[in-house]
C-alpha cells in the first residue's frame, strides 16, 4: 500500500519507499565497512522493526545472523520510567558478540537506553544501534545511535512498520497521520 491509496489519513509524507531504500543501501554499505565478516549480529525490536530488518539485511552485502526482541513498557503511566518488560526474549547468547539493533523509531529513547544497559550486562563485546527515524525535540533520554536514516519532526508517523491501533504497518511509505483518524 502507498501513501496515495490513503491520503485522506495522512498530512505530509516524510519519505517515500523509493527514498527509505536508497538510505538502507547506503547505511548498509557503512555497516559493511565498520565490521568484520560474520563478525555482527543483528536485533531487531518487534514489531515496528520488521520491514527495516526484512530491507536492510538483505541490502548487507555480507552473510548476517538475525534475533529478534519484544519489549513492553511496564504499564500505563510508567513509560516515562524507562522500565521495559521482555515479552519474547533474544534465542542466542550474544556473550562476546557485536551486536546491531535495528530499530525502526526513536522516540523518547527510554526502550533504546533500557536495551544497551541488559545487553552490556550480558557481556557483548559491542552494542550499537541503526535507528531508520528518529525524534530528536521528543527525546527524554540521549541514546548514542552509531546509524540514524532520518531525523523527523515529533509528529505522530506511521508506516514502513509504524503503527496506530496495529493499523498502517503495511504502508509502504512513513507519513505523518491525519489528526482526524486519532481525535
Ligand atoms: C516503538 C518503536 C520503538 C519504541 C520507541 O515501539 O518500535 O521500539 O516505540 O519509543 P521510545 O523511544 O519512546 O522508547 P512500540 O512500543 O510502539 O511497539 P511496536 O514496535 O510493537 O509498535
Amino acid at each position: 500500500m502507498r501513501a496515495a491509496d490513503i491520503a485522506n489519513d495522512l498530512t505530509t509524507v516524510l519519505a517515500t519507499e523509493e527514498e527509505i531504500l536508497a538510505k538502507l543501501n547506503e547505511i548498509a554499505a557503512q555497516v559493511a565497512k565498520d565490521y568484520e565478516p560474520d563478525s555482527l549480529v543483528l536485533v531487531g525490536v518487534l514489531k515496528g522493526a520488521v520491514m527495516v530488518m526484512a530491507d536492510f539485511s538483505r541490502a548487507l552485502p555480507m552473510l548476517v545472523p538475525m534475533d529478534w526482541m519484544a519489549v513492553s513498557s511496564y504499564g500505563a503511566g510508567t513509560r516515562s520510567s524507562g522500565v521495559v518488560q521482555i515479552r519474547k526474549d533474544l534465542d542466542t547468547d550474544i556473550h562476546d558478540k557485536h551486536v546491531l539493533i535495528v530499530e525502526d523509531i526513536i522516540d523518547s529513547g527510554l526502550t533504546l537506553s533500557w536495551l544497551l544497559e541488559n545487553f552490556a550486562a550480558r557481556g557483548a563485546a559491542s552494542v550499537e544501534v541503526f535507528a531508520l527515524f528518529r525524534k530528536p525535540e521528543a527525546a527524554k533520554v540521549e541514546v548514542h545511535c552509531r546509524y540514524v536514516g532520518f531525523d523527523i519532526p515529533n509528529e505522530f508517523v506511521v508506516g514502513y512498520g509504524l503503527d496506530y491501533a496495529e493499523r498502517y504497518r503495511n504502508l509502504r511509505d512513513v507519513a505523518v497521520l491525519a489528526p482526524h483518524v486519532y481525535s
